[in-house]
């Protein structure tokens, strides 16, 4: 399976910004056997699409209806005009900030397909979660709740993002991640058959150009969903580089 790199610039960038985008899609482009994408900000996507050839962009978040009295807001189809070709949906900080349920999130999911979107769907516990033994059913039990019955390798991929390592510096143990990721794939086997192989399993939550080749060589580690280091190519390149190596 090829692996994507995704990065998730969160809300970070303006448009003095897309320089920064132009020099990690040239740095990118030296290994076209890794697929690339930039979730950026709504309002610089149709800027950055087009120009980059070699990444995806993508968008972050928007609405499920596809039009309406929703003041403020934007849909999947306003994301794909501006030309954004993914989103990322169930993050845990939308999770957690603006109380996304597993029900908004496959309402979310199922809009982005009706868009045109790909869309990376986010998992992961907590740390109290995972001291008390739960890791593994809490991340089981987003899954389930929070991916659609016509999920398909085709327009979604799943990321593991546990939520104590996300910005923070600190990683699961190669042990934790292989046996989370073990889970995940069993669970997406289970419930979509052959397809469910084909589905892929990102981590995400501190990764960088250290330790991205001891995680995309676990088994199942399929790609990376980036954060903090996609922000400047020249700690995005080496998680890139990392990958094509894997
Ligand atoms: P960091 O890479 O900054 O830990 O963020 C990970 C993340 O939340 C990506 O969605």
């Amino acid at each position: 399976m090829r692996k994507l790199i995704a990065g998730n610039w969160k809300m970070n960038g303006l448009l003095a910004e897309l320089e920064d985008v132009a020099s990690i899609c040239e740095a990118v482009a030296a290994h076209p056997s890794v697929d690339t994408a930039l979730c950026i900000p709504a309002t610089l996507i149709r800027s950055a699409a087009g120009r980059f050839a070699d990444m995806a962009i993508g968008g972050q978040d928007w609405h499920m209806a596809a039009s309406g009295a929703h003041t403020g807001c934007i849909s999947a189809e306003m994301l794909a005009d501006a030309g954004a070709k993914l989103t990322i949906i169930g993050h845990s900080e939308r999770r957690a900030a603006q109380g996304e349920s597993d029900a908004d999130i496959r309402g979310k999911a199922l809009a982005a397909k009706r868009a045109g979107l790909a869309a990376i769907l986010c998992v992961g516990e907590t740390e109290a979660e995972r001291d008390a033994g739960r890791a593994e059913a809490v991340v089981l039990g987003q899954l389930e709740g929070s991916m659609p019955d016509d999920a398909a390798s085709e327009w979604i991929s799943v990321a593991y993002e546990p939520v104590w390592a996300i910005g923070t510096g600190r990683i699961p143990s190669v042990e934790d991640v292989k046996a989370m990721h073990a889970a995940i794939r069993g669970a997406l086997v289970a419930r979509f058959g052959t397809d469910g192989s084909n589905i892929r399993i990102l981590y995400g939550g501190s990764m960088n150009g250290d330790n991205a080749a001891s995680l995309l060589a676990i088994p199942d580690v399929d790609g990376g969903l980036i954060g903090g280091a996609s922000l400047k190519a020249d700690k995005f390149l080496p998680i890139v580089a990392a990958a094509a190596a894997a």
